[in-house]
């Protein structure tokens, strides 16, 4: 079978890392890609018409959508119109993750745990909301806002102004609608499932470091590591988000006719008083992924395929007990504005230090890899613990170079302090 890869970042290149290990795959296209997809062939990008031309005339049995813009876009609708298979929701489905009023109001009509809230098209109302809760209190730009558009307020002026932003369109035509919620205090897990709408298989557990500076201090970023599995997630709370968090997300796509025959992500908070879902994505996690698929032992495309034909009843995934982790090694000056075109050096050293180095924000320029992007590589390791996984991600990030790289030394830290204390 020919699979194509749609996306270009670290999430894809672990994606088509992992479809090539699979005897199922013959010839493996991504669009864009990126230049560390030595795994695939990078097809540059095109549009949804153009890849589907392309996905018919290569013979492509098999498509899978990495980011959330094609998918909120409707990439799946274009594809299925044309008679190709694809892993992803559709257009529809999608708004689970393109419109968080969507989401809220999907998991109030469902019983999925979640923050209380409430949903507004205008400052005033807002403002008055705001004025009766008081801070803490958390602020969302309704629509997809490349992870700038939600704030946690502190303070009743940071909550009025990030209003105020959404309103007089920091964030488009994504700030129309403002969802304001409840603010929950906890530790956060990542729960990823591959669903056809029929069954639902949950993937092993992860945690992502959203904050830019070690112990989670600083702004947000699109995740600075990750590690698999996380202790956070005991089995008991593993029950739980199984038959409230998923067994529900499938029911209510089930009774709601939504299409989804993909990967959905709950970002969970783990409070004192159970799971609470903060958010649906439709797709997997960077830089979840990255450690997540380093753990699969069986055969991704053979599941995602499975997903897209409404199979998956016959897939049992199969993990391996060594954890995984992954650094993300970022340019200078990220979130914010950063610096390109810096040549990197040292990536053999960290292939053989026994990391799989997945390529997110880089470019061939000259015969030479230079950095292109804010995230920049995913060094990712698995080890018989998690100390050794993430010791051999640390000594790989160690041989590898460029101006004003920089990383955070302490992913997977809320881990090793569970695993230290008896
Ligand atoms: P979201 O894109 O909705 O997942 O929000 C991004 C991040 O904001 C989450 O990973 C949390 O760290 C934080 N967050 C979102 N919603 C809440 C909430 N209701 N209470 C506390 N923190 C939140
Ligand atoms: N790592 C967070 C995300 O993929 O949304």
């Amino acid at each position: 079978m020919n699979v194509l890869v749609i996306g270009g970042g670290g999430r894809e290149h672990a994606l088509v890392w992992k479809l090539r290990h699979s005897p199922l795959v013959e010839r493996l296209y991504c669009s864009p890609g990126n230049p560390g997809m030595t795994e695939a062939e990078c097809i540059g990008p095109a549009d949804f018409e153009h890849l589907a031309d392309f996905a018919k005339r290569q013979h492509i049995g098999l498509t899978v959508v990495g980011p959330e813009g094609p998918l909120c876009a409707g990439i799946v609708d274009v594809f299925r119109a044309r008679g190709l298979t694809i892993f992803g929701p559709d257009r529809e489905a999608a708004q689970l993750e393109g419109s968080k009023a969507f989401a809220k109001a999907f998991m109030g009509r469902h019983g999925i745990p979640t923050a209380a809230y409430g949903r507004f098209t205008e400052a005033a109302t807002a403002l008055q909301h705001l004025a009766a809760h008081g801070a803490p209190i958390v602020v969302k730009a309704d629509g997809l806002a490349a992870g700038k558009g939600v704030t946690v307020a502190r303070t009743a002026d940071e909550a009025a102004q990030a209003v105020r932003d959404c309103f007089s369109g920091a964030f488009g035509e994504a700030g129309r609608t403002v969802v304001i919620e409840e603010c929950l205090v906890g530790e956060e897990a990542s729960i990823l499932a591959l669903t056809d709408g029929r069954t639902i298989v949950p993937l092993a557990s992860a945690q992502d470091h959203k904050a830019v500076g070690e112990g989670d201090t600083g702004p947000n970023t699109g995740g600075m590591g990750a590690y698999s599995p996380a202790p956070v997630v005991t089995p008991e709370l593993w029950r739980l988000i199984e038959r409230d968090v998923l067994g529900r997300f499938l029911a209510g796509c089930q009774k709601d006719g939504l299409d989804f025959r993909g990967v959905i992500y709950a970002g969970i908070m783990v409070t004192a008083n159970g799971p609470r879902v903060l958010e649906f994505n439709v797709r997997f996690g960077d830089p979840e992924t990255q450690a997540i698929l380093m753990r699969l032992d069986s055969d991704l495309a053979e599941a995602m395929l499975a997903t897209a034909e409404r199979r998956l009843d016959s897939v049992r995934l199969r993990w391996s007990a060594d954890p995984a982790v992954c650094v993300v090694m970022a340019s200078k000056g990220y979130p914010g504005a950063y610096g390109k075109g810096d040549p990197i050096a040292g990536l053999e050293d960290a292939a053989a230090a026994g990391a799989v180095v997945f390529h997110a924000g880089t470019a061939a320029k000259d015969g030479r890899l230079v950095t292109a992007g804010g995230r920049v590589l995913g060094v990712t390791a698995r080890g018989p613990t998690l100390r050794q996984a993430r010791d051999t991600a640390y000594a790989a990030v160690d041989r590898i170079h460029w101006r004003g790289a920089f990383c955070r030394r302490d992913i997977a830290h809320r881990a090793l302090a569970r695993q230290a204390t008896p």
